[in-house]
Parts: C-alpha cells; structure tokens; sequence
C-alpha cells in the first residue's frame, strides 16, 4: 500500500448537552486504531480522525482529534479530499442537541426531555464530494446482521462494509471482535480474534480490493 493514501475514523463522538454533561456510546476507538496501525504496517500513509478516546496516536500516524460529529466530518472532508482510501470505523452519535444550553440545566422538574436532531453522515457527505473514493464503513447490529450490513453497503454506496454483532460483552469496549466483511458480490468472515489480529486481516482485504479496483496504484 506505499503511496496509498488512507484516512481512518475511529472512537466516539461527543455532543454537548450543557456545559458540563455530553451524549456519547462505549466506542473505546480500539478497533479503528488497530485498522489504522495494520494499514500503517502495510506502507499507507494513514491519517486518523479520533474522537476522544484514551490511547496513544499509532507511532508514524498523522491524528486528528475532534469531538463532535461536525468536527468530524470537517476533518474527514479536509483529509478525505487528497487521499485514495476512507476506513469510517467511528461511531458517530446519530443526534446532537437542537440547542446546546449556555448554562448547566438544574433539576427542576422529574421528568426532562432533551430535544435533538440529526447529525450529518459523514460517509454519504464525503461520497457526494468525492464519487470515485475507496469507502469502507462498518456496520454494528445486534440483529439480522448480513441484511442490514448488505443494505448500508448498497445505500452508502460503499465499497466493502465489515459488519459485527454488538450486544452485551460483543464489540464495544472489549479487547476482541469478530467481522462479517460484504462487497457487491462476495462476503468473507473474520474470525474472533484480538482486535489487532482482526484489524491485520481486515487491511489485506482491504488492500487486495482497493488494488483490485485501483488498476494503476
Ligand atoms: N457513519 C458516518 N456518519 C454518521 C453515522 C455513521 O459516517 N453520522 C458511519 C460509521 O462510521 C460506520 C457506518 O456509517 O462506518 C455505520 O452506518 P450507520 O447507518 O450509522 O450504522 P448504525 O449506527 O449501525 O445505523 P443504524 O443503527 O441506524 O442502522
């Protein structure tokens, strides 16, 4: 992959509810930096756009570090618009708050209810920005996993979706995972494994379809 420009999402996002309190989810960043790392090992030039997480920047890795959803797609659009390959293995929280409050919200009443909206996808904006990109997303499921997994790799227009079954001690927060990895017209399972082993096994795959469709890389 020498020569090969890749930009990795990875962790969490975190939106602002008031002052001192956030939405966030139990993404650790652990698989997307191992991604990360094996496409480093594999000669890329990786860029990693990191929400906050508690672990090292890969040694040779440029890291960006943002927080929330739109700081997240600003970098990966910035980053995203001179490179070959998009790895989107952030969990980005689907909604933010309409309005942040300028003050920390008291508790005046028993019940509270936070009003939300939507935040940007990141993949389908950088694929509208940039049709011809190598975009590999994930795909979290607690149900049904090749069907909804094989339904974002059409809707996203992506090139391949690695897809895991989450659920109580599966995937989030925990040192291993497994992988169901579609393409248009093909599927290979990863086996469970430490999130590096899994991560190493998902960069050749990576790499054989981005060389595959990339003739002249
Ligand atoms: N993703 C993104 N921008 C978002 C949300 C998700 O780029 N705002 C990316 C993730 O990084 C991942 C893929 O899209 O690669 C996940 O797709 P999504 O449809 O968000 O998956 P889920 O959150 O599992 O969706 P849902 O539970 O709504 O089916």
């Amino acid at each position: 992959m020498a020569g090969t420009k890749a930009v990795i999402t990875a962790g969490p996002t975190r939106e602002a509810i008031d002052p001192v309190r956030f939405i966030t989810n139990r993404s650790s960043g652990k698989q997307g930096y191992a991604v990360a790392t094996a496409l480093r090992d594999l000669g890329a030039d990786v860029t990693l756009i990191s929400g906050p997480v508690a672990l090292p920047a890969p040694a040779g890795v440029t890291r960006v570090e943002v927080e929330t959803a739109e700081q997240m797609l600003a970098a990966t659009l910035q980053s995203a618009a001179g490179a070959d390959l998009l790895v989107a293995a952030a969990a980005v929280a689907d909604y933010r708050m309409t309005d942040v409050a300028a003050h920390k919200i008291k508790k005046h009443s028993d019940t509270l209810s936070l009003a939300l909206q939507r935040n940007p996808d990141i993949l389908a904006t950088v694929r509208a920005a940039q049709p011809g990109l190598f975009m590999v997303g994930f795909a979290a499921e607690t149900e049904r996993l090749a069907e909804h997994a094989r339904d974002k790799l059409a809707r996203k227009h992506l090139n391949l979706i690695a897809a895991n079954q989450v659920g109580a001690g599966l995937a989030f927060d925990v040192d291993t995972n497994a992988l169901q990895v579609f393409w248009a017209d093909g599927q290979q399972a990863i086996a469970q494994g430490s999130k590096q082993a899994v991560a190493q096994q998902l960069a050749e795959l990576i790499a054989h379809h981005y060389l595959k469709a990339t003739p002249a890389a």
